[in-house]
């Protein structure tokens, strides 16, 4: 089977890498402190984007990409694609409500757009490849927005993301909620796999076999841009809020946290009703999750764990524990941890009983020696004369939509501008609460999500998995009126 042989790809070339350390990636944050508002406060982990704007519910800032180089791993730089010159590109943030601008400046030499991951905005502003025009090389283009939900979410390119983003072309985004839970200290890391040679430069790229098939899986796990574990030091007592961005081309893993008491707040589309104990959550393409940490009293260390598929030289399957952050319990705080007050925040119903329930079909095969990749059986891409309209849905009205996968893959299926909550695996009720923009969909596996279109526009749905996307698992949908152009 394919996926194993991917999985030894990745087992092996992480022993190699396994004892690179990355030291401590300690971002200035702050944002910008304003005589009405208090200041954001400070996510640790990104360089945050400086704010050019006076007005304090406006931020405005800069992004240019273009090609760089940077010390990804001990030994040589590796040449990337970055914002800012940073993988992952600067952290964006704002206050929920606020407006962002961002003057976007392209000096890659080939075309590009970005997509605001999660963000409820306007369909014009979404960098969809469907509606906007790309920009070109040389071009600027600004995007302009409300954020209308708190919440960690992301951003990427959406042109050519199978190299694009796999180069290095994402970044973060942490909208704060209006009314702030107080932690000792925010910290955020961005998760991703990169496939790298011995001299550290970025693995040429396939167009068929296991790297479409099943999506490019890459041979080192980086965290913030560097080979992971990344380390850093939590004081006893501390209280902290860990935000996890899942930016992989493909790769999909469990998340744990080892010697702390740690509760899942959050999940892609914002805080939880209800905080829930930490388990293990599954983090797909494109998948955010918020964590409430807490050190347990007697733990030296507090580590987050990615659980990834791995397979000996025999074939034999089994589930590993791979470090991406060892945080040291370091320090006492010197007065005790302000206990968080979550907002009350309320969730749309799931047991409404939706207006109209639907099918989404994922499949794929070979034509004509090709690998394609479908919905309902069709196939979409970018530049297409004609867009598939996949179904037009009116705004307000949920709607169950079951994505069934009838091949081995699974398929990350990301909609645009919506948010769902997920109802059943294979037809059975499950529960993962809380608001998503992105499901995993297992091969072999129906799971019915029940999306609450609350934002009209043409909006892209489609696997996260770029290799399927940009060969064909992409479409439209149409919610209530629209102002976006054809063309
Ligand atoms: Cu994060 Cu259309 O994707
Ligand atoms: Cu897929």
């Amino acid at each position: 089977m394919r996926s194993l042989r991917l999985s030894s790809v990745l087992f092996g070339a992480l022993c190699l890498l396994g004892s690179v350390g990355c030291g401590d990636e300690a971002g200035t944050g702050g944002g910008g402190g304003t005589p009405e508002l208090p200041p954001l406060p400070s996510v640790e982990g990104l360089v945050p984007l400086e704010d050019l704007s006076p007005d304090p519910t406006t931020v405005e800032v800069e992004l240019v990409a273009r090609e760089t180089t940077l010390p990804l791993v001990d030994g040589p730089e590796t040449k990337v694609l970055a914002y800012n010159d940073l993988v992952p590109g600067p952290l964006l943030h704002a206050r929920v409500g606020d407006r962002v601008i961002v003057h976007f400046t392209n000096e890659l030499d080939e075309p590009t757009t970005i997509h605001w991951h999660g963000l409820r905005i306007s369909d014009q502003m979404d960098g969809s490849p469907m509606i906007q025009a790309p920009v070109q090389p040389g071009e600027t283009f600004t995007y302009d927005f409300v954020v209308p939900d708190a919440g960690t979410l992301w951003y990427h390119t959406h042109l050519h993301q199978i190299e694009q983003q796999e180069r290095g072309l994402y970044g973060a985004i942490v909208v704060h909620e209006a009314e702030l839970p107080t932690f000792t200290s925010e910290r955020i890391f961005v998760g991703d796999d990169i496939r790298l040679t011995s001299q550290n430069v970025i693995s040429p790229f396939k167009s068929s076999g296991p790297d479409i098939g099943m999506g490019r899986v890459g041979n080192t796990l980086l965290v913030n841009g560097h080979a992971a574990p990344m380390t850093l030091t939590i004081p006893r007592g501390a209280i902290e809020r860990w935000r996890f961005v899942m930016s992989t081309n493909a790769l999909a893993y469990g998340l744990r946290i080892r010697g702390a008491d740690a509760k899942v707040i959050a999940t892609d589309g914002g805080l939880l009703p209800e905080p829930f104990a930490l388990e293990r959550v599954e983090a797909a393409a494109g998948n955010r999750y918020d964590f409430e940490v807490r050190p347990q009293a007697d733990a030296t260390e507090v580590v987050l764990e990615a659980m990834i598929l791995v397979a000996d030289a025999q074939g034999n399957v089994s589930e590993e524990p791979f470090e991406l952050a060892v945080a040291k319990v370091e320090g006492e705080l010197e007065a005790p941890a302000e206990e968080p007050v979550y907002p009350a925040v309320t969730l749309p119903a799931v047991d409404v009983t939706p207006a109209e329930s639907l099918e989404w079909d994922l499949s794929g095969g070979v034509v004509l020696g090709q690998v394609e990749f479908t919905i309902n059986g069709q196939a979409a891409h970018v530049g297409d004369a004609d867009h598939v309209m996949l179904d037009t849905f009116t705004k307000g009205v949920p709607v169950a939509i079951t994505l069934s996968s009838n091949v081995s893959p699974a398929h990350p299926f990301h909609v645009h501008g919506q948010f769902f909550q997920i109802l059943a695996r294979d037809g059975k009720p499950v529960s993962e609460p809380g608001l998503r923009d992105t499901v995993h969909v297992r091969g072999d596996e129906t799971v019915t999500i029940l999306s609450y279109f609350e934002n009209p526009g043409q909006w892209m749905v489609h696997c996260h998995i770029a290799e399927h996307s940009e060969n064909g698992m992409m479409a439209d949908i149409m919610v209530g009126e629209s102002s976006a152009h054809q063309h």
